[in-house]
């Protein structure tokens, strides 16, 4: 059995920095809080835990904190969460991710001027309701054709687009195309992440040429169900798993070449597990 293991596998650059960052907190020894799980792994969060890292879900949580440093992740936070650590006295480690930083002081500035902000991406998503929480506006979040078609605001004022930072690059263009028509002065910034993008396309190229797929992240993981989804076109047998216990294996005999992705969220050692797995049972 040969394996392909995707070189975009794992943490991205914005992951690893948040990560890091945390455990070099650790070391200093204070009170430890991750604004939201520091990634979407069950694993990374659980084992955090177990070093008295506390994950704070609610801007409410903060209130009720006397000491200690709460580390923003990397998907960022609204400017309110900053406020609310500034005047609770508390010390603010902040790990979000520059791409989404650069997002936030677009839409700060364009809402500042009046501008309209249009998010394309996943209403609900952390990363995107921190984006909105930056805007001194009402902000329109917008995932599909149909909410960009219903799109309305007054014709006199402009429009400014940007994109979650893991949103698929082709839905984007088709959606800013619908914009576009609509009449609107508009002003595009694609703050679409490459590295989502090669991930994609790397475990997309994989898929096509393996006779087995195996894709490891994190349940709650959007970018790791994406790479599934993608990778379940191109390969019958894609499987999804958290960590080498999900790894049910039932594979056919003809199966000679296995390719193997994972999503940003996934730690290097899980990817190596399946893979000396994989390398040794079959
Ligand atoms: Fe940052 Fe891109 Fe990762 S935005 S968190 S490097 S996917």
């Amino acid at each position: 059995m040969e394996i392909k293991t995707a070189t975009s596998a794992g943490f991205c650059f914005g992951v690893k920095r948040a990560v890091d960052t945390v455990y070099e907190q650790i070391e200093k020894g204070k009170k430890i809080y991750t604004y939201g799980p520091i990634i979407h792994n069950e694993e990374v969060v659980k084992e955090l835990a177990q070093k008295g890292v506390i994950v704070i879900e609610k801007i409410e949580e903060l209130d009720d904190l006397l000491e200690g440093t709460v580390i923003i992740r990397s998907h960022g936070v609204a400017k309110n969460v900053y406020d609310k650590i500034r005047e609770r006295g508390l010390e603010c480690v902040d790990a979000t991710c520059p791409f989404v930083m650069r997002i936030h002081r677009v839409v700060e500035s364009e809402s500042l001027k009046g501008n309209k902000i249009v998010i394309i991406g996943n209403d609900g998503h952390p990363e995107v309701e921190g984006i909105k929480g930056w805007s001194v506006s009402k902000t329109e979040v917008i995932e599909s054709v149909e909410e960009a078609q219903n799109f309305e605001c007054e014709i006199a004022q402009k429009v400014c687009i940007v994109s979650q930072t893991t949103f698929n690059h082709n839905k984007f263009q088709e959606l800013v195309e619908i914009f576009s028509k609509k009449g609107y002065d508009i002003s595009v910034v694609n703050t679409i992440c490459s590295a989502t993008e090669e991930r994609q396309s790397e475990a997309k190229s994989i898929a096509k040429e393996v006779d087995s797929m195996i894709v490891i992240g994190g349940k709650h993981s959007s970018n790791t169900r994406k790479l599934f989804e993608i990778c379940s076109k191109e390969c019958e047998y894609t499987y999804y798993v958290q960590t080498l216990e999900d790894l049910n294996l039932d594979l056919p005999k003809s199966v000679k070449l296995v390719g193997i992705t994972a999503g940003a969220s996934t730690p290097n050692n899980i990817i190596e597990e399946v893979q000396n797995y994989v390398r040794i049972n079959f």
